[in-house]
């Protein structure tokens, strides 16, 4: 992309003279930002880099460039629509503690107010009691009176503090609970082509350095913003009321102040965003790199990641360096406009004390005033930042939750208690990004009976499964379970009564037991048993050192792909469902006990079976055997049927019966190793 905008730019130079070079170059940036922002926009860099001839290609550019503008503009508004329903959202789960923040407001009011008390009183101790500072005063004995009064004044404002800090502590913690709460439910309804689309350190940081942001701010930044701009209307009043030339004198900073806040603001946005994607992505190349870590080690190619980490690395800090360079020109001038007002006041008010238009009373006052409107002056920059970090945090973690999942259950789903088993695919074509995964598929299957799915890899036996299951939608056709529409029924009736092993075993940080259990937690033991015998899982966890209370990793390490795949295949077991499918489950296990899966099944009986298998001798005895070629279905009938003709099955069977023969659905007897222990364990 970026080499058409370079030929964009390069015919733009040649078609126009320099006047209008300048308009170039900012069309041009408008197509980088478009780009920057996701928008394909080949069409208009394609084309301008192919006409290059005077006048139609001058009007061609000149109505690309209004496109671009328009488009250009289309994009902030939608920005701008999107900041706003990211912040519905957000104010969504503040809602629930507002009375959180309103007390805590009400408090922060009573200490900003509190602090008018202690200057008056400083100023009242100058001109009342000190007088003109020589000799005792008479009314020396009112002094302690008054710093009994400013002491039980920074008392009680440290009080009211506590309460206040703790208020929005508080608050911020339990808007978290439920916005983590909820960010984590939405992440669960997500189809699989978000995962897909999303990588999972991605999301992890939505859910790490997002939320802190979030947190930050409403513990930190609602009040401080409230807080300052209080102390500053107060600090201001009061001023005022001592001497309006002082006051008018003190607010010509303000414009200012303004000016180069906005200024900071619009220019840190797109920085702090940056930042974020950038943070993104160096947790999404840590999260890869840590779950493929055997991977690297296999290919001994630590260098190699290193390198690509210290890329992302690098990125990441000149992001936040770029972010760092804004906030630190003007942090100082913020520093330097507060630092100032003392210059105007002892200006001013040293002229006015010295011609006698102010007491030396009033100018400590205003000079302890002081510090309330250095400190909002002096913390602008920082809440600014701090605001930046929060919105575009919330932008972020909004994009993610509000993508809408394309598979959901129907408004008026049809009722269904439990399932049958009977499975009907109706000419049902399936395509992935235009792609052709599945062509007029059609196939019925009835409650109880085997089916055998024989096909190469990438054919397309696995999307049939993931069909049933509803993980997509097809693209034509239909696909019925019990006679009904699985687009018609309510997900979570479907999916409970399907009990799925895949091709790549998924064990969770947990006890055996609990990875077999995991789909009914509260069964007794001996049903945790029962599933892992048929799966013959039984024997070899009994070996393991703490039997079913061995905990395995989060991708079961220390477990063999064979017995990774038995417990997968107990877990799918246990469930008891109408229909179970097992996608290359027995793929990683020898063949006995593969035979011995399949005979154990066989006599469970009310089950609907689907088989994918390499090996003949896995679906030899299917009811019916489907045979997958190329998103079509083949081949369709029984092992008999299928060998009588001149095909696929047919050419496989022959080339597997020769090459290793067949054990032709016999009991099976054992002899690797691994059975051997298997079978000492088990019986
Ligand atoms: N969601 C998807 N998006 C894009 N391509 C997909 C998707 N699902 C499957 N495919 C593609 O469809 C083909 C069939 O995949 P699959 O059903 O997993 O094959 P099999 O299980 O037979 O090995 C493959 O080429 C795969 O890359
Ligand atoms: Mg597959």
């Amino acid at each position: 992309m970026s080499q058409q905008i370079k030929s964009f730019h390069f015919s733009a130079m040649d078609l126009y003279w320099n006047r209008n070079r300048r308009k170039f170059c900012r069309t041009a940036e408008y197509i980088t930002q478009a780009l920057r922002q996701n928008i394909v926009f080949s069409a208009v860099t394609g084309a301008a880099a192919g006409s290059c001839s005077s006048g139609a290609a001058r009007k061609f550019v000149r109505e690309q460039r209004k496109g671009v503008h328009r488009m250009y503009f289309r994009m902030q508004e939608n920005e701008k629509a999107q900041w706003k329903a990211a912040m519905r959202w957000f104010y969504g789960y503040l809602k629930k503690y507002r009375w959180k923040i309103a007390v805590g407001l009400l408090l922060c009011t009573v200490t900003s107010v509190l602090f008018i008390v202690n200057p008056k009183i400083t100023g009242y101790i100058v001109d009342d009691i000190i007088g003109d500072g020589r000799g005792i005063s008479s009314r020396i004995h009112l002094l302690p009176r008054a710093l009994i009064i400013m002491c039980a004044v920074t008392l009680l404002n440290s009080v009211v503090r506590f309460g206040y800090l703790w208020m929005f502590e508080t608050c911020s913690q339990d808007t978290l609970y439920d916005m983590r709460d909820g960010v984590y439910r939405s992440l669960l309804q997500k189809d699989f082509a978000f995962y897909n689309r999303n990588r999972t350190g991605d999301l992890m940081s939505r859910q790490t350095g997002d939320m802190m942001a979030i947190r930050h701010f409403v513990a930190f930044v609602i009040y401080n913003i409230y807080e300052n701009v209080l102390l500053f209307v107060i600090a201001l009043v009061m001023i005022f009321s001592v001497d309006w030339r002082i006051g008018f004198a003190m607010i010509t900073v303000l414009p200012i102040t303004a000016f180069l806040s906005l200024k900071q603001a619009k220019e840190l946005r797109p920085r702090f965003m940056h930042i974020r994607d950038c943070f993104s992505s160096l947790n999404a190349l840590a999260q890869e790199n840590i779950s493929g870590n055997r991977v690297v080690r296999a290919f001994a190619k630590e260098d190699y990641e290193i390198e690509k980490f210290d890329r992302e690395n690098a990125q990441y800090r000149d992001a936040e360096l770029s972010a760092a360079k804004i906030w630190t020109n003007f942090i100082p001038i913020f520093e330097v406009l507060s630092s100032l007002l003392t210059v105007i006041l002892m200006a001013v008010g040293g002229v006015m004390c010295i011609h006698g238009q102010m007491t030396l009373g009033n100018l400590v006052m205003i000079n302890s005033y002081l510090w309330m409107l250095n400190q909002p002056l002096r913390m602008f920059g920082w809440l600014i930042n701090d605001y930046q970090r929060f919105t575009t945090s919330v932008v972020k973690i909004y994009a993610t939750v509000s993508e809408k999942p394309a598979i959901q259950t129907p408004q008026y789903p049809k009722k269904k208690n439990s399932l049958r088993g009977e499975v009907e695919f109706r000419d049902v074509s399936y395509r992935a990004d235009g792609e052709p995964i599945l062509d007029h598929v059609s196939f019925h299957v009835q409650p109880g009976q085997t089916v055998g799915i024989l096909g190469a890899t990438g054919s397309g036996k696995s999307t049939i499964m993931n069909l049933i299951c509803r993980f997509f939608d097809v693209t034509d056709g239909a696909v019925l379970v019990d006679g009904v529409d699985v687009r018609d029924m309510e997900l979570h009736t479907l999916r409970s009564g399907i009990g799925l092993a895949m091709q790549d075993v998924f064990l969770f940080s947990d006890t055996i037991e609990g990875n077999i259990a995991y789909g009914d937690p509260d069964c007794p033991f001996e049903k945790v048993v029962w599933a892992a015998k048929i799966a013959d899982a039984d024997g070899f966890i009994r070996a393991m050192p703490d039997g079913y209370d061995t905990v395995v990793g989060e991708r079961g390490i220390g477990l063999s792909g064979g017995q990774k795949q038995r417990i997968a295949l107990a877990r799918a077991i246990l469930k008891e469902p109408s229909i179970i499918i097992l996608d290359d489950t027995t793929s990683a296990v020898d063949m006995e006990t593969e035979s011995y899966i399949q005979h154990e099944l066989k006599h469970l009986k009310k089950e609907t079976v689907f088989i994918i298998a390499q090996r003949i001798s896995s679906l030899r005895d299917a009811d019916l055997i489907l045979v997958v070629e190329n998103g079509k279905i083949s081949e369709m009938g029984t092992h008999d049927e299928l060998v009588e003709k001149d095909g696929y099955y047919r050419t496989v069977y022959l080339h597997q019966l020769g090459s290793v023969g067949l054990p032709a659905g016999k009991q099976p007897g054992r002899s690797s190793g691994e059975a051997a222990v298997d079978k000492a364990g088990r019986r």
